[in-house]
């Protein structure tokens, strides 16, 4: 099994290049199913997730193939199957999309439950209940999820109980696969479902965003397009606390900053600097790391996906910090890997409050992707060594992480 092992205690120095969004390549890759022309996708990161994506999508038939470095021809002209055998459908959560983009193609779609991270209970309620407004009857059973139109389906108005990024993806595929308008209230409205929004506009699908409602309509005939992935967020924001958290200087290159702004105002809270400019964010800390309090939520809120990683910082921070978790009713599994370093920490409900210490290295290990990244970070802010296993989960997500902190200083190998 591989690990990677990490000695910890450098400060960090130079420039990290953010690859293209992982939420968002898997969305817009899936949503190709609905499109029977080319579609040419740039800023593709090349991770484990992706490559999931990239064969299921062929064992429907699609034809697939890198045309450059990062980017991607799909061609779903050529679908002939709605089935996708089980093994990429349970390693990933996403491939669920392909209920909204199958029956949306063919007005059917059967396939194992999703996989992905485990952090408690994820419900699909809220798809179902979009799948059945649009007139398709909806089945859970024996691990398996069946999607079907008996009739054409038709458009709907839906308002969600809650606010999902998945479920929202979904009836916006089915929806754009419908010529009559549909409005969907509560939507998510986090970076990567604005652009799947963006890549079904540049395919022929009218979408009009307002608040949280979306009006859509949809076409008959869907055409190709080129279009560009927007960069990770959650990629940038991970080595954003990182650098605060091991002191530096480190700027990230070829992001959106708008899409970072709650996390910004965190870590100038707590004490780095922080300069933007149009495509990158700077950041410097020299002197102490200060406690302070967090609430994860949906976008633009504190995102959910750096809640382990600012977590780390708030074990290293001068003082009590607490850290509310509002979107994953069990995302705290890290706790007791960190506490292995010598984190100072209590789990209290949907809460954990830190009394910042110094973090030592251990062995620990992934308990999944973001979890994985946080104890990354644990890692090379602790004195001596760290080693991490389960790498995999890390690799689900990130592009040559180990590379990519090499860069700007750490030291950090993968091993076995
Ligand atoms: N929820 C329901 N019913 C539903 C769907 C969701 O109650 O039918 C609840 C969930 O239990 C949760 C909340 O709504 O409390 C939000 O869940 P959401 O559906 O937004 O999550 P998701 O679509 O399954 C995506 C990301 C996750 C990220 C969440 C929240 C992808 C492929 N996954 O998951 O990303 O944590 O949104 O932002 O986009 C990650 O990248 O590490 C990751 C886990």
């Amino acid at each position: 099994m591989q690990r990677l092992l990490i000695e910890g205690g450098r400060p960090l120095y130079g420039c990290v290049p953010i690859s293209g969004m992982k939420n968002s390549a898997v969305a817009v890759l899936y949503a190709t199913v609905l499109i029977k022309e080319e579609c040419i996708i740039e800023n593709i990161p090349k991770i484990m997730d992706v490559y999931t994506v990239i064969e299921s999508l062929k064992s429907l038939g699609a034809v697939v193939e890198w045309i450059s470095e990062d980017t991607i021809s799909v061609n779903c002209r050529t679908l002939r199957d709605t089935h996708v055998p089980e093994c990429w459908i349970c390693g990933i959560r996403a491939s669920y999309y392909l209920l909204g983009g199958l029956l949306g193609r063919f007005g059917y779609c059967e396939i194992a439950y999703p996989g992905g991270c485990d952090f408690g209970k994820r419900p699909i309620d809220q798809h179902m209940r979009a799948f059945s407004a649009f007139g398709a009857d909806c089945e859970q059973e024996k691990g398996y999820i069946k999607v079907e139109a008996k009739e054409a389906l038709h458009g709907a108005t839906i308002t969600f109980d809650v606010i999902s990024v998945g479920a929202t993806v979904n009836a916006l595929l089915v929806a754009s696969s419908i010529v009559q308008e549909t409005v969907l209230e509560q939507v998510a409205i986090e970076p990567h479902v604005q652009d799947l929004m963006k890549f079904l506009c540049a395919c022929g699908v009218k979408i009009k965003l307002e608040g949280r409602t979306l009006r859509i309509r949809g076409g008959e005939q869907l055409h190709g397009c080129r279009f560009r992935i927007s960069p990770d967020m959650i990629e940038a924001g991970t080595f954003l606390i990182a650098a605060t958290a091991c002191g530096g200087d480190v700027c990230c290159t070829a992001l959106e900053p708008s899409h970072l702004s709650a996390l910004c105002k965190v870590l100038s809270k707590m004490g780095a600097n922080i300069d933007l400019a149009s495509t990158q964010i700077r950041i410097r800390r020299e002197g102490t790391v200060y406690a302070t309090s967090v609430t994860t939520g949906a976008y633009p809120a504190f995102p959910t996906d750096l809640q382990p990683q600012i977590g780390v910082l708030m074990s290293i921070a001068h003082g009590e910090s607490r850290l509310y978790e509002k979107v994953w009713s069990d995302r705290f599994r890290y706790l007791p890997e960190l506490q292995k370093m010598g984190a100072v920490v209590k789990q209290e409900g949907d809460c954990a409050i830190f009394n910042g210490t110094r973090l030592y290295g251990a062995p620990v290990e992934a308990t999944d992707l973001r979890a994985g990244a946080a104890l990354v970070i644990a890692g090379l802010c602790a004195q001596g060594k760290t080693q991490i296993s389960n790498l995999a989960y890390i690799e689900r997500g990130y592009v040559a992480l180990s590379e990519k902190l090499k860069n700007i200083g750490a030291n950090i190998e993968k091993s076995g």
